[in-house]
């Protein structure tokens, strides 16, 4: 079978679709472009109003293509579990539906409906624990995947939990991803073990809040800070990333653990949401700006250069002008990297959805064009910082603009930061992906740097 799968939201959806990939073509079915393609699957994000809004566009822009008997779409991830049934009810062409639990069961059933013609079924069910998912290891077709393992050469992307527990005024996570549920240690660790013998070099941890990792198994298993520490050990990793970090579940041992384990990168994303301590508790986030600052500090002492990233969002029910500045303050003391900046958006049955007074879209708008402003002069500023530094550059794919007399590519270095690396009489492309090379940074840009080679890549 021809399927194509379409992925919106987050780093665990674009994991969870490479694992559906691997999966459908290991048990003999071709990904291909949309325009080829039998079978659709959207893997759907819900955080915001845009995103939910896109699955319709999408489904209507599919609706056609569906031509044939036996063509048809599958709405997977977090608006699949928000809206289930409703998908069947309004979109004939949509046959299967599965949401955030029901991902493990959806290759046996895309399998089923590619057979039978007349089913259409919905995955919907929250299990009470973290669902191993069977399959998709290995990928016979290493063009699509290189090498074999994840969609960037030498990295990889591993779950450790699902759900999250938390309930942030604003959030419909927990709605539709269900309550946290972390994965056992033991399935954790063999499978970075086996990506690592594979040839993965980087692995980013993946969960909703990977610091409250193991308090659903009530101190049976590790914690995170201990699990951490397992995954440095393992021989030949040579970085390890995780995301996302809930501030005030961040453990003293993590903290600590930026400062000791070699291999874990020195950048984390630590989403503050807002500066105001009155928001932050409308918000219910459980930290105030004094508990942040001091969790910076705490960190910037155990690893001086780590790089900083955050979520913020204006316009939260209630935000004043004196909130925002509050906001713009945090933003000066902690000197981001980078950001990802957010109009709030109300979301079903959400606490916030209650809240009043509403903050207008135009205030809203200015002050998020206001916040970016300055993110993107703090940005420049840590970049122009770096030049002349040498660092170590994982190697991911061709830049965009290409020199002639050689070829460039784009890679991170372990503070993330994207850096574009310029070989001078290369013509093999291919070779490139997931070496590691040496730079010394010559320029920053706007959102990136440019290295020059030092040495040969390995
Ligand atoms: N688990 C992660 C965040 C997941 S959602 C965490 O706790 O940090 C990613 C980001 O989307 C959030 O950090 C938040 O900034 C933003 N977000 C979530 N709900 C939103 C809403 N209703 N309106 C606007 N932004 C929202
Ligand atoms: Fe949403 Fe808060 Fe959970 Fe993050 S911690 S997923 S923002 S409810
Ligand atoms: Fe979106 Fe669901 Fe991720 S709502 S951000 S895809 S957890």
């Amino acid at each position: 079978m021809k399927f194509t799968v379409l992925t919106f939201g987050c780093q665990m959806n674009v994991h969870d679709s490479d694992w559906l990939i691997r999966a459908m073509e290991s048990r003999g079915w071709t990904a291909v472009d949309e325009s080829e393609a039998n079978i659709f699957v959207i893997n759907t994000c819900s955080v915001r109003d845009k995103p939910e809004q896109k699955v319709y566009s999408v489904l209507g822009r599919l609706a056609p293509l569906c031509k044939n008997t036996g063509d048809f779409v599958a709405v997977g991830g977090c608006v699949a579990q928000q809206i289930g049934d409703g998908f069947l009810e309004k979109f004939p062409h949509v046959r299967l539906v599965f949401g955030s639990d029901g991902i493990a069961q959806a290759p046996a059933a895309l399998e089923d409906l590619a057979q039978n013609h007349e089913k259409r079924l919905v995955l919907n069910d929250f299990l009470s624990e973290y669902p191993e998912r069977e399959g998709g290891e290995v990928l016979p077709n290493t063009d699509l995947l290189p090498p074999g393992i994840g969609t960037i050469p030498g990295q990889a992307f591993v779950n450790i939990m699902q759900g999250c527990d938390n309930f942030c005024a604003y959030c419909i996570v927990p709605y539709t991803r269900g309550r946290q549920k972390s994965r056992s240690s033991e399935a954790i660790i063999n499978e970075c073990k086996s990506l690592v013998k594979a040839g993965i070099r980087e692995i980013t941890l993946l969960g909703q809040n990977v610091n409250s990792f193991g308090i659903d198994k009530k101190g049976k298993d590790l914690s995170f800070a201990e699990l951490l520490y397992k995954i440095s050990d393992i021989n030949g990793l040579e970085r390890i990333r995780f995301t996302t970090s809930h501030p005030k579940d961040i453990a003293p041992e993590v903290v600590r653990a930026f400062g000791e384990l070699h291999n874990l990168c020195p950048s984390l994303h630590l989403p503050v949401q807002s500066g105001s301590d009155n928001i932050l508790k409308k918000m219910g986030r459980k930290y105030d700006r004094t508990r942040y600052l001091q969790i910076v500090d705490d960190l910037r002492k155990a690893c001086p250069d780590i790089a900083l990233t955050t979520d913020l969002i204006v316009g939260f029910p209630g935000e004043t002008d004196e909130d925002f500045e509050q906001t713009m303050d945090i933003m000066e003391r902690v000197r981001y990297e980078s950001s990802f900046s957010f109009k709030y958006s109300d979301r079903p049955g959400v606490a916030a959805v209650k809240m009043q007074p509403k903050v207008s879209e135009d205030v809203a708008q200015s002050r998020l064009a206001r916040l970016q402003e300055r993110q993107k002069s703090i940005t420049r500023e840590s970049l122009d910082d770096l030049v002349e530094r040498e660092m170590v550059i994982l190697l991911e794919r061709p830049s965009r603009r290409q020199p002639s007399g050689g070829i460039s590519w784009r890679g991170k270095d372990m503070g993330g930061r994207v850096v574009n690396v310029y070989f001078a009489g290369y013509t093999d492309e291919k070779t490139l992906g997931g070496k590691m090379v040496k730079v010394k940074i010559i320029e920053a840009k706007n959102h990136s740097l440019i290295g020059a080679k030092v040495g040969e890549p390995w």
